[in-house]
């Protein structure tokens, strides 16, 4: 569906590794950051990011489910496959060219989504235990799909005060030890998650998040159970910058519930829902074009194609000094050689993909901020 990160992205970023792999350029990465969520227990994270996935295929639910680290790598692969759907599969929207490998499971192919959640709850009760407890020990999976862009996105256990089961007694600083390795590294993008039915100025997350990144410059606010406020009461004061501001923003969101996730809701059906719940509200219904997951999308697409944006220059430059090399020698060897050429076309590939980039993002900067 169109629900996971960007097609103009992906698109554009798979032309571009296409130009540089057709002329075989070594010098030309693009790293993409990695995505982290960030929150109290039972916040909404995991929802969140499965959200943003498009796909169901994380453990979710109240008390403590998210107990390791889970580093999920997004792969783009193109679609290859004429056969049908994988016959064995509980997973409806199952199919050939989608898939997922776990790094302690190699060679292992899950095409059915439900499976890799149970693999997921499995090794989480193999290396922690039943009884709650938690280790930093990450889980790696990677998900092969033609619809997906090449990216990290790493769900991790939230932050928790008092102990619980086999918890040790030093579990807040455990936890907060264990989120740090993430969220203190320059790349990564923080989804700071805050139910909207606690008092903002709580939140756990938004508070960790200042600490690792005080400018703010790489930290999206994200309100969850938008659904679950008492009536007459609503998130527009937070969405506004009146409550405590943030850079880059906030988006309310409505995930699924518990009883959602009992009866086992899809998440096709829980996207319309959610479209519908806030263009029906009064307090959203103007501008509901700025909440939900597919807003929270084209936020983190875009902060994608300003990191893209930024880097560009710098592979220009290995480029053409790669270039000039390959140059000086072929004039030492007896003149220019018309293969130099490929380094041009590459150079006049980026160039007018830098000038995409700063259409698709100019065009689109108004909606980082929902100033009013
Ligand atoms: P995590 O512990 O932060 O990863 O949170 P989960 O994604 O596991 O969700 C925890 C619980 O909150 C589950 O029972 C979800 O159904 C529920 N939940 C999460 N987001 C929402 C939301 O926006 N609305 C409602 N009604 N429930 C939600
Ligand atoms: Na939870
Ligand atoms: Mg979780």
């Amino acid at each position: 569906g169109p629900t996971g990160l960007g097609s103009e992205i992906v698109t554009l970023i798979n032309r571009l590794q296409d130009v540089f792999a057709a002329v075989g350029s070594s010098a030309s990465q693009i790293d993409l950051p990695q995505i982290c969520v960030l929150g109290s227990q039972s916040s909404g994270k995991s929802s969140v990011l499965e959200n943003i996935v498009g796909r169901d295929f994380l453990p979710r639910g109240q008390g403590i489910v998210t107990r390791r680290p889970l580093v999920l790598q997004l792969i783009h692969r193109e679609a290859t496959s004429t056969s049908k759907s994988p016959k064995d599969s509980t997973d409806p929207n199952s199919n050939p060219d989608e898939w997922g490998e776990f790094l302690h499971l190699p060679g292992q192919k899950f095409y059915d989504f439900n499976k890799i959640r149970d693999e997921i709850v499995r090794d989480t009760e193999a290396k922690t235990g039943k009884n709650a407890g938690i280790s930093p020990l990450p889980i790696n999976l990677r998900i092969f799909s033609p619809k997906v862009l090449t990216l990290t996105l790493v769900d991790l256990p939230g932050l928790t005060k008092v102990p619980v089961g086999d918890q040790p007694k030093d579990i807040e600083k455990q936890i907060r030890e264990m989120l740090m390795k993430y969220i203190s590294k320059p790349a990564c993008i923080i989804l700071a998650v805050s139910p909207a039915n606690v008092d903002l100025a709580n939140s756990d997350g938004l508070k960790m998040a200042r600490e690792v990144d005080p400018e703010g410059t790489r930290t999206i606010g994200v309100l969850t159970k938008i659904d679950l406020m008492d009536a007459g009461t609503d998130v527009v004061d937070i969405l506004a910058g009146r409550i405590i501001p943030l850079r880059l923003g906030y988006v309310p969101v409505v995930n699924r519930g518990q009883r959602d996730i009992d009866s086992s809701k899809a998440i096709s059906q829980a996207l319309e829902a959610e479209r519908e719940f806030f263009e029906n509200h009064p307090s959203y219904k103007g501008k509901a074009q700025y909440c939900g997951t597919p807003f929270l999308t084209r936020k983190l697409n875009m902060i994608l194609m300003h990191h893209i944006r930024a880097t560009l220059p710098d592979i220009k430059a290995r480029i053409t000094s790669q270039l000039q090399k390959y140059n000086a020698e072929l004039m030492q060897l007896g003149g220019p050689h018309a293969e130099a050429n490929s380094g041009n076309i590459v150079l006049t590939v980026i160039t007018e993909f830098t000038n995409e980039f700063r259409t698709v993002i100019d065009g689109n900067t108004n909606d980082l901020s929902l100033n009013e």
